[in-house]
């Protein structure tokens, strides 16, 4: 790695992380890793289908290593994630083979199997991950009520969210508690998800902040958007929180280049400055700011939406610094 550039993580005036998996903290990638970043988010280890593959059945090691990992370099966590209807067992949403309806019973069910599973994340991690993705991607901008029609919500309605907060909270009244959803520099996606949080705040849901995932790309939307969606929420008195930032070279879901072409990887130089400008201006707003992995070479955009070429991050294949980490490092 390029050990005479400034480190991203002193570059910026809140916390830098990186979401990483077991590979990425070994070799020159650990070395980078540890280098530009002081908080880590486990991309999968921690999700439901990692750590409760069937009822009961609590699977830590990979969680635990990478945590671990973390405690030894002094490194935070953010935990990702308690409540989510992808990466989740069938298991959770039937009983035996039958799909478990909206009844009071099965509800119960649901919700008895959500508090199990959140209060044995949380409290064995207690003290070791400080802010958790308790529930992540529940709105839908094209439903009347702003709420995606997961399995978690035909069931059990808005309890699962509330149920989801209420034990994480019980389990660590320290850990911070974030809601967590993608698109939401998008207006109507903010509004939904902006009366979501004001409902359940006013309820006293233990919401401590709204997370921003930031999956963007080279053309759109604009970083004003992105300092719409912070303005807004900093009116709820939320912390907020920029969890999975990339921005994808493409701006469809069928296009690929053999070669990212320089250009492109210059434009997308700027945009990542346009959008530092807005996190710093806004550093009151925003206490962390987290890239969705440590190098283009192990993004997902490399598999998702399709297998192609991809180059979304700040450090490029070999871990070498791109316009991306010059954007980041370079204030206006
Ligand atoms: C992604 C992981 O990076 C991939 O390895 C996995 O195959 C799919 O999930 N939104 C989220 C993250 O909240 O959990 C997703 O992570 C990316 C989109």
């Amino acid at each position: 790695i390029q050990t005479d550039i400034p480190s991203l993580k002193d570059a910026v005036p809140f916390t830098m992380g990186s979401a990483v998996t077991r590979p990425d903290t070994l070799g020159e990638h650990g070395r980078l890793l540890l280098k530009h970043f002081a908080q880590i988010t486990p991309g999968n280890e921690l999700k439901w289908d990692a750590t409760e593959p069937s009822e009961g059945q609590f699977t830590f090691a990979d969680g635990d290593y990478l945590v671990d990992y973390a405690v030894e370099h002094g490194l935070k966590v953010r935990g990702h994630t308690l409540a989510w209807h992808s990466q989740t067992p069938d298991w959770v949403f039937k009983d035996g083979d039958r799909d478990l309806t909206a009844s009071a019973a099965d509800k119960a069910l649901l919700l008895k199997r959500l508090e199990n599973h959140v209060r044995t994340l949380v409290t064995r991690y207690k003290g070791k991950i400080a802010t958790w993705d308790v529930v992540n991607e529940a709105v839908d901008e094209n439903q009347p009520d702003g709420l995606r029609r997961s399995k978690w919500y035909q069931i059990a309605g808005l309890d699962f969210i509330r149920t989801a907060f209420r034990v994480a909270h019980e389990a660590d009244p320290a850990a911070k508690l974030f809601i967590n959803d993608y698109n939401t520099e998008f207006p109507r996606k903010r509004d939904a998800l902006f009366a979501l949080v004001k409902k359940l705040k006013a309820e006293g849901v233990p919401i401590d902040g709204v997370g921003h995932q930031l999956h963007l790309n080279i053309e759109q939307p604009p970083a004003s958007s992105v300092e719409d969606t912070i303005e807004k929420f900093a009116k709820l008195g939320v912390d907020q929180q920029v969890t999975e930032l990339d921005v994808s070279v493409y701006t469809d879901f069928v296009s690929t280049y053999d070669t990212v072409p320089a250009e492109v990887l210059a434009l997308q130089g700027y945009r990542y400055k346009e959008l530092f400008d807005v996190f710093r201006r806004h550093r009151s707003q925003i206490s962390s700011v987290t890239v969705w992995g440590v190098s283009d070479d192990v993004s997902w955009l490399r598999s998702f939406p399709i297998t192609r070429v991809n180059a979304p991050l700040p450090f490029d294949d070999d871990l070498q610094a791109k316009p991306a980490y010059w954007g980041v490092v370079d204030p206006s």
